[in-house]
């Protein structure tokens, strides 16, 4: 009778994993983007921190800038001035080099999870034309491909058709996943999106301002209003913006492509409930293998 019980017990632990796997698919997203794999943002970091180096030491309005922030942070190293915010749900650094296409936060995205369902754990051969920073954010400003535009304003315009574009990346030896190609020099309006990757903020400045700074970015284009001459630097061209001229856009020469898988992150809270749903699974099956080994 006891292998009977055994075989009971079992088949009870596995009705209680199936349950347990239901409840990790009713997490809650935080947001949906396309993230860069740790070689890439490895890259994208060498090559970002490189300029941010390289225009600080050629260009003095980058130079007064940085130091005239930091010193009013009480930061030492002007180079040091942005740094990658803290993930907000564990207080860890947060490694993910990403685009945002939708941020959830704490809202219903069902619909949205509907309609990109098609395209998660797909690569997108993804275009980074530029490099900004600001008293308060740090970036990297993107331009979508359509399709990537279609999921970004997914919510607006409805599902997009075609499939993604993947093209094979001839990557350079230096910086593995990441490809340059020559881009306008003229063009001073390469993108209309708020599209970004966040490299770094201020001191308590959040990932979502610089998404903000972008925007502004966007509208000083527009109008065409600038400060000064532009600034013919090592990478590209430098254009200095906004009404205290502490807006720095980094047009380059050569923009980057690299691949980006879109997925999902989800909150802590989620996580959190998953944990508890788990432990209380197992609690339950112990619970239930003990009884089922005890009775006789
Ligand atoms: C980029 O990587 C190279 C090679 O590892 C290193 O020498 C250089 O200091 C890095 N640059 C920055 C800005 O981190
Ligand atoms: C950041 O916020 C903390 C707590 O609110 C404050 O003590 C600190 O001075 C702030 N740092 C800067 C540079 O504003
Ligand atoms: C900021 O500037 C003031 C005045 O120039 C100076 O006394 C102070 O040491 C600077 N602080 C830092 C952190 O560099
Ligand atoms: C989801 O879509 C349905 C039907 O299109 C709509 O009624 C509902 O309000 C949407 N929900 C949210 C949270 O947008
Ligand atoms: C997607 O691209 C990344 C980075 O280049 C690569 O590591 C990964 O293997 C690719 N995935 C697929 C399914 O091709
Ligand atoms: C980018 O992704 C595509 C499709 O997943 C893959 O074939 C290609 O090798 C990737 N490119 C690089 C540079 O990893
Ligand atoms: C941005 O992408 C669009 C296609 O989506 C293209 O027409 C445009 O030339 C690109 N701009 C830059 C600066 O790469
Ligand atoms: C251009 O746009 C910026 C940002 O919206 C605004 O602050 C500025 O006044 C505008 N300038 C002109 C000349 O329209």
């Amino acid at each position: 009778m006891k292998a009977f019980r055994l075989i009971q017990a079992v088949l009870l632990l596995a009705a209680t994993y199936v349950t347990a796997q239901d409840t990790e698919k009713q997490q809650m997203p935080l947001f949906y983007g396309w993230f860069f794999n740790d070689i890439i943002a490895a890259g994208l970091k060498n090559i970002t921190d490189g300029h941010l180096n390289s225009l600080y030491s050629d260009v003095p309005a980058v130079q007064n800038f940085l130091r005239k922030v930091s010193n009013q942070s009480q930061i030492t190293d002007p180079l040091k001035y942005y740094a990658k915010p803290l993930d907000p749900n564990t207080g860890n650094f947060d490694p993910f080099y990403h685009i945002t296409a939708k941020y959830c936060g704490g809202k219903d995205c069902s619909n949205y999870t509907r309609q990109i369902e098609k395209y998660m754990k797909q690569n997108f051969s993804t275009d980074l034309v530029g490099v900004f920073f600001t008293p308060r954010t740090f970036g990297i400003r993107v331009n979508l491909s359509q399709i990537q535009e279609d999921i970004f304003g997914m919510e607006v315009s409805g599902v997009a058709g075609t499939d993604s574009v993947t093209p094979n990346l001839e990557a350079i030896k230096d910086y593995p996943g990441i490809d340059f190609l020559p881009q306008d020099e003229d063009n001073f309006h390469p993108t209309d999106s708020r599209a970004h990757v966040t490299l770094g903020c201020a001191p308590n400045v959040s990932a979502v301002t610089t998404g903000e700074d972008l925007l502004k970015i966007l509208a000083f284009e527009k109008n065409e209003t600038f400060c000064g001459e532009v600034v013919s630097a090592e990478h590209g061209n430098l254009i200095q913006m906004g009404t205290d001229c502490d807006i720095f856009v980094y047009y380059l020469e050569e923009k980057m492509i690299a691949n980006a898988t879109f997925d999902v992150y989800y909150s802590r809270c989620s996580k959190t409930s998953i944990n508890l749903g788990t432990l209380w699974v197992g609690i339950l099956s112990i619970v239930s293998l003990y009884w089922f080994l005890q009775r006789d």
